[in-house]
């Protein structure tokens, strides 16, 4: 078997070159330390790239067969952790195609005709992609379903609900369950879009101006798995879209699980005690011996500067970037790797926590009690009775003026008192001032009413496919 022809620098790229590449360049330039990671899609891509050849007449079949059955030794080995990388071969394009004729020999160096590194970095990057999308959308699909059972288990259990972090209105805690409920969901809309408009075969572009070889794109683009082919080769030698829209939808994600870990955090604390975070998901002080810190959704919290980051990291790198393929575009591995890997992991733990999180229903209840709660329910009865809403708001701002100042809440008011601050309030007016029977009559699309919520809760367990 003989070697392809040494080249000056000793690079697959280098007859051109009389020296060697400077190690410092090569420590600079390496990306196998975690492009590593896109083995699998590499040798996919590159067998059925090699099918596709083999059909044009550009393999003969034993070439094929030894290309294949070298890919599938690589591949074994790299999944046994004996396959060595070279950093001086870069990436893990190189690193397999250079054992690949080391293994078999010229038949080996045939595989790269019709491609450039360009396009398979760009395939494999989307593979791997496609892939990551599916399985943040079954972890989607998990935390939704946490938040499901909890509405289930918690439904008819009223809590504060808050604006500017003052109590503003008596809600369900299943309401704000199906709360999180549709905003992963929004995000797994979205994830399932970015899916969508990724999954179009980069390979066949070559460079960037495609190739003269009698190459079918279809074929390959149809044996990985995607939708078709991407129809400009320019833009598909440049194009990082997708990579910016997936780590965008990444950072969504993590932005809704930091809402939720500060809520949790809150909650927590003595100071609401609405909920019991299981000693499971919690770490203790190595000096205050009573301590139970809620470590879980604290990380999760801060860990949306990773996503965040990364996030900026890719914008950045293709701010102002030249048509077609720049080098600057190696970067964009490493934040989306960190953003796949921090999202992954913290849907993951929250979905369990979730699972293993007891809510204190009484002290939630108790919560709405005080704080003047049912004065907007107040202010909806006079409406009722003609009074304009502005002049209604002005009549309840004064009934609850005159709580605060005697220590008491609205419905302890006697009617003599409630009418006193218009004459249109009858005894009637006990009915909405309780904070159940405030929640209850909030029954218009998307409220927190009784019916309305439990419809939600069966709406959203069919969607699930949680229910017979
Ligand atoms: N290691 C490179 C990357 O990840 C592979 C593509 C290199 N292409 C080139 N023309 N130098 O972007």
């Amino acid at each position: 078997m003989t070697e392809p022809k040494k080249s000056g620098s000793g690079k697959m790229w280098g007859g051109r070159f009389s020296e060697g590449t400077a190690a410092s360049v090569e420590a600079f330039s390496a990306s196998i330390q975690y492009d590593s990671r896109l083995y699998k899609y590499d040798i996919a891509g590159s067998k059925a790239h090699a099918d596709m050849l083999a059909d044009h007449g550009i393999l003969t079949r034993d070439e094929l067969t030894a290309i294949k059955d070298g890919l599938t030794a690589i591949e074994q080995e790299i999944d046994q952790g004996t396959f060595v990388f070279r950093r001086e071969l870069e990436d893990i394009h190189m690193n397999i195609e250079k054992s690949l004729v080391e293994r078999i020999g010229p038949a080996g160096a045939k595989l790269h005709s019709g491609r450039s590194r360009n396009d398979q970095v760009a395939l494999d990057f989307k593979m791997y992609l496609r892939d990551q999308c599916d399985i943040l959308m079954a972890l989607l699909h998990d935390i939704r379903k946490a938040f499901v059972v909890l509405a289930r288990k918690y439904l008819g259990h009223i809590m504060p609900g808050y604006t500017h972090m003052q109590r503003a209105q008596p809600v369900q805690i299943a309401h704000h369950m199906l709360a999180y409920y549709e905003m992963f969901g929004r995000d797994l809309g979205r994830m399932a879009d970015c899916r969508k408009r990724l999954n179009l075969s980069p390979l066949g572009c070559a460079a960037m101006a495609g190739t003269g070889l009698p190459i079918d794109r279809e074929q390959v683009a149809k044996a990985l798995g995607f939708d078709g082919v991407t129809a400009n080769s320019m833009d598909t030698s440049g194009d990082r879209d997708y990579a910016i829209e997936f780590t965008s939808t990444c950072t969504m994600i993590q932005l809704h699980l930091s809402r939720l870990s500060e809520e949790l955090v809150l909650w927590s604390g003595q100071e609401f005690h609405f909920v019991d975070i299981s000693d499971k998901f919690c770490t203790g002080s190595s000096i205050m011996p009573q301590k139970k810190n809620p470590d879980i959704p604290e990380l999760i919290r801060g860990k949306s500067g990773r996503v965040v980051g990364s996030l900026m990291t890719l914008i950045t790198l293709m701010k102002g970037l030249p048509l077609t393929y720049n080098r600057d575009l190696q970067e964009d591995k490493e934040p989306v790797f960190d953003a796949v890997d921090t999202v992954s992991a913290s849907l993951a733990i929250m979905a369990e926590l979730l699972e293993n999180l007891t809510f204190n229903t009484e002290r939630m209840a108790e919560a709405t009690r005080t704080g003047c709660m049912t004065a907007t329910d107040l202010a909806d009865y006079l409406v009722l009775k003609n009074v304009p809403f502005r002049e209604a708001h002005a009549i309840v701002g004064g009934a609850v003026a005159y709580c605060l100042k005697k220590g008491c809440e609205l419905p302890d008011l006697t009617l003599a008192e409630l009418a006193g601050f218009s004459p249109v309030i009858g005894k009637d007016v006990y009915e909405v001032l309780s904070v159940e029977g405030s929640v209850n009559s909030r029954i218009s699309t998307g409220g927190t009413g009784g019916v309305r919520v439990a419809e939600a809760v069966v709406a959203a367990e069919k969607n699930l496919g949680l229910s017979q």
